[in-house]
């Protein structure tokens, strides 16, 4: 007997009974970019390999660890997206966006690949939603942003949602604070993991982001970045925060948020959802002010942030919202013979094209056997058609719930059953 295959292990069949979570997200999310003015793009899967080389950085786990990369048949080398940002900025200088009216607003959403370790909530393969603003230095467009993700998640009914934001300073003032943070580290080298040994010359500001329990303490009392901002990262933080303060959106600053790609400059945020387990980011993001820049552009400073949809779909469920029921089958037609079979093909197709969700018996099974099945699948309607009912041109709807019949001209059956399932 040939073997069984299983799913690649990080990777989810979303099953049709999962499938109205999913809807309803995908609607939510589209709904939001439409509120905010954010238009669609539609990106490839796979990317020439130095573009998240370039653009994510040599020194991320992503890049060191985690990228999906294969050559083509023609020997070149690709990876599956990690994340959306990178390509996003690649199809913005490629395609003249840069000559649209600032800022250009784009959002896109599909599936992303990572090879990680998987557990409740990390996936190999996860779907993204990406949102991303490009040119415009305004505070106001991180706000924008962060009220982005906000409304996604009100409009979704996530209570107990945790807002993280810091800033991370700029090519000027950042190499400062790296300064100061590696002398610290330096001198506590007995103290922390072998992974945080590396990371002070190889990427010191993830020194941060350790999840060694050996390393909390030397990170509780680390040099907080923002006592090294320079004055133009410093106002665009307060100004940032006053907005957040105005319309009273409760978040936290944390000294510690850094993020797991290099191309972040100023500000960084992460919502975190209560009830779905260890990974509980549903969202991160934060300006990217110089990856125009790196990607081969004019500088351009932008803004964005990711949320994954997996994560959504488990914070509905851990939240216990209910979400609208994806529309079902209203009425079953059950055939008796060939000769009803033959009409009810025609008629079942009136009945769909009149917007009324429709399915029918298949193979020579008892009328019996065909009302259990519409029974079991919940549907509140049966239309009974046999060689008599097509010779009297005229159908019995038999209601599942009460058992009581209409006997229905078959010309009126479309008109009846909108009516009825309306
Ligand atoms: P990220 O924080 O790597 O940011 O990912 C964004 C979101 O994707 C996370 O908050 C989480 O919800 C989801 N996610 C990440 N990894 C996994 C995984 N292994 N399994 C399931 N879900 C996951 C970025 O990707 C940036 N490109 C976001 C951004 C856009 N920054 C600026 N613009």
């Amino acid at each position: 007997m040939a073997r069984l295959y299983q799913n690649p292990k990080g990777t989810k069949d979303v099953l049709p009974e999962e499938q109205q979570y999913w809807k309803h997200i995908e609607t939510t999310m589209q709904r939001v970019a439409e509120l905010y003015g954010y238009e669609k793009l539609t990106l490839p899967i796979f990317e020439e390999t130095a573009l998240f080389r370039r653009g994510v950085g040599e020194g991320t786990d992503i890049v060191e660890k985690e990228m999906y990369t294969f050559s083509d048949k023609g020997g070149s080398s690709m990876t599956l997206r990690p994340e959306f940002t990178a390509g996003v900025v690649r199809a913005y200088l490629q395609n003249g966006m840069a000559s649209r009216t600032r800022p250009v607003k784009l959002w896109s959403a599909g599936p992303v690949f990572r090879y990680e370790r998987p557990q409740a909530g990390r996936y190999r393969q996860f779907t993204q939603f990406n949102v991303e603003a490009i040119g415009e230095l305004d505070p106001a467009l991180d706000f924008e942003i962060m009220s982005a993700a906000w409304h996604l998640y009100d409009a979704l009914g996530f209570r107990k949602l945790n807002f993280q934001i810091n800033s991370i300073g700029c090519p000027l003032c950042r190499p400062g604070y790296l300064r100061k943070l590696k002398d610290y580290y330096r001198g506590r080298l007995s103290g922390i993991c072998d992974d945080c040994r590396t990371r002070i010359e190889k990427n010191p500001l993830r020194l941060l982001d350790c999840k060694n329990a050996s390393c909390r303490p030397v990170i509780e009392t680390a040099p907080s970045i923002g006592d090294c901002l320079c004055a133009e990262c410093g106002d665009h933080f307060r100004t940032l925060r006053g907005y957040l303060d105005s319309l009273s959106r409760p978040y936290t600053v944390n000294p510690r948020l850094v993020r797991g790609l290099d191309y972040y400059t100023k500000t960084v945020f992460e919502v975190w959802a209560e009830g779905i387990g260890a990974q509980n980011a549903v969202c991160g993001g934060g300006r990217y002010d110089g990856l125009i820049e790196l990607l081969g552009g004019p500088p351009t400073p932008a803004v964005g942030f990711a949320a994954g949809i997996e994560r959504m779909v488990l914070t509905l469920q851990a939240h216990e919202i209910s979400v609208p029921p994806i529309p079902s089958p209203k009425v079953y037609f059950v055939c008796l013979d060939d000769t009803a079979r033959a009409e009810a093909v025609s008629l079942i197709s009136r009945v769909r094209l009149a917007g009324v969700e429709a399915v029918m018996g298949f193979g020579g099974r008892s009328l019996k056997a065909q009302l259990r099945e519409a029974d079991r699948k919940g549907i509140p309607l049966a239309v009974i058609l046999g060689s008599d009912e097509i010779r009297s041109q005229k159908a019995q709807v038999k209601h599942m719930q009460s058992g009581t019949q209409d006997m229905v001209p078959l010309s009126e059956l479309p008109a009846f059953l909108t009516a009825r399932t309306g």
